[in-house]
């Protein structure tokens, strides 16, 4: 089906930060100066755009990362994780800095906390984006986040090949400019990201918050609600917003869920399905992702989702 006159051999090209994840278990985060006893350290290939691009790969799409790491021990441990996965990693830059860290805690409900030191990552620069102008020609979808400069994300926005779809995870959440806003299809948000965009408009339900997040440029929006699934709205149809409910399972780590709830969906709106089925599968990904420590050692491949 995909022969080297192919205009798109990616299906997915996401852009964005590569981190060893430390990871402790706590029986609960210590507050101001306090001290806890937690588990044994584990350290996982993490990094919300090397999460993407391991999540896509696992589920079968044809994947390239654009991200930098440092020339160190972290640095091998996430190239070997996304070769393993499938992903194309020429596009992995290395040096200038240390690879980029992410001080994890996870409590028994499965919930994370989360501090980054951004290293190398912060190192990814607009120049990096417009020497990658090739694997932008070739890919279909681009995905970005913001644990990379807000520079970097913007050049991205302008790099997009024509017919092209950008979809942003704005994680952790910032001011956006308005051409990167006007760009995404979809932004992706959870509920604290929604509000931290929206600010005094954050109000009411999450329905009103996805009217109120198009209307800052966007053409469609996702909002993910954790156990509930997640609430679509896209411009081009006129039906509103949609609510696509979540399969229940029993929660081990969250860590990562999103990411791989968004690089599926990106993955499936390459293929050409609507925002309410690309949806609808993605929190399947998302959902099988929580019921497993780690990040990318979470992610499910399409038989695990279809067995869910
Ligand atoms: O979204 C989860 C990711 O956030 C972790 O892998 C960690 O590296 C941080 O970037």
């Amino acid at each position: 089906m995909h022969g080297h006159d192919d205009p798109a051999p990616y299906d997915l090209l996401v852009v964005g930060s590569a981190n060893a994840d430390l990871v402790v278990g706590v029986e609960r985060r210590p507050g101001p100066g306090e001290t806890v006893l937690g588990s044994d350290l584990a350290v996982h290939p993490g990094g919300k755009g090397a999460n993407q691009a391991v999540a896509a790969a696992r589920l079968g799409a044809r994947t390239a990362l654009l991200a930098r790491v440092g020339d160190d021990a972290h640095g091998l441990l996430l190239r070997a994780s996304q070769q393993q996965a499938g992903v194309d990693t020429g596009g992995v830059l290395v040096g200038g800095a240390p690879t980029g860290v992410a001080l994890i805690t996870v409590d028994p409900s499965g919930d994370n906390s989360i501090v980054v030191s951004p290293g190398a990552n912060a190192r990814l620069t607009p120049q990096d984006v417009r020497a990658a102008a090739p694997l932008f020609a070739s890919a279909r979808v681009v995905s970005v986040q913001l644990e990379i400069p807000l520079d970097t994300v913007a050049e991205t926005a302008r790099a997009l090949a024509p017919g092209a779809r950008l979809v942003l995870n704005p994680s952790p959440p910032a001011p956006l400019p308005a051409e990167v806003l006007t760009a995404c299809d979809p932004l992706v948000v959870n509920e604290h990201e929604a509000r931290a965009l929206l600010g005094d408009g954050a109000d009411g339900t999450p329905e009103d918050r996805a009217r109120a997040l198009v209307a800052l440029g966007p053409h469609s929006v996702v909002i993910t609600l954790g156990a509930e699934g997640a609430l679509v709205l896209d411009t081009r149809t006129d039906g509103g917003p949609v609510r696509v409910p979540s399969p229940r399972v029993a929660a081990v780590d969250t860590t990562g869920a999103g990411d791989a709830f968004t690089a599926a969906l990106a993955w499936r709106l390459g293929l050409g399905e609507d925002l309410a089925r690309a949806a609808a599968f993605a929190v399947r990904v998302g959902a099988a992702a929580v019921t497993r420590e780690g990040a990318q050692a979470s992610f499910p491949t399409a038989e695990e989702v279809a067995a869910l």
